[in-house]
């Protein structure tokens, strides 16, 4: 369970101070916001870019993680399989209204790939 769930549950005493670690902060580390209601919580939170030209613009991801399309489709073949694990009760469409996440969307197949990979290239 996360330190903020626990304590807005009342399972830790009030004023307990709780530390966070994180290896990649995010915003947070410009705008100082750590914690707050929403949305001045910054923890972890990124900007992310569009698609467009993305075949031109290796590496991938906001931490270069990714150096190849194909390490991102990889990426994602995982995350999808961790979803369908951690979550299998999610609906299936992202655009549901009132559903937040996480949720899956149809995952794509191993002879989809090469498909998905042109396609990304082309944007
Ligand atoms: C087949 C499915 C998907 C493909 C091909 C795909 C493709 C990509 C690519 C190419 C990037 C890198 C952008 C860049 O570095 O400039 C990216 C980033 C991102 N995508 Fe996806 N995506 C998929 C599914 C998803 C899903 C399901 C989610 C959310 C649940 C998601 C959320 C994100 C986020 C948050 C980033 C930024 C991550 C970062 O910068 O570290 N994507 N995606």
């Amino acid at each position: 369970m996360r330190h903020e769930t626990a304590l807005a549950l009342g399972r830790l005493p009030a004023g307990t101070k709780v530390r966070r670690t994180s290896s990649d902060p995010g915003r947070a580390v410009l705008t100082g916001f750590v914690g707050g209601p929403a949305p001045l919580d910054d923890w972890e939170k990124f900007d992310i870019p569009g698609l467009r030209g993305i075949g031109k613009t290796a590496p991938y991801f906001h931490n270069n993680s990714a150096a190849t399309l194909e390490e991102v489709v990889e990426h994602y073949k995982q995350f999808y399989k961790r979803v369908a694990i951690q979550a299998p009760q999610a609906p299936l469409l992202t655009t549901q209204p009132g559903v937040t996440p996480p949720v899956i969307d149809r995952p794509f197949t191993d002879a989809e790939v090469p498909a998905l990979l042109a396609y990304l290239r082309r944007l």
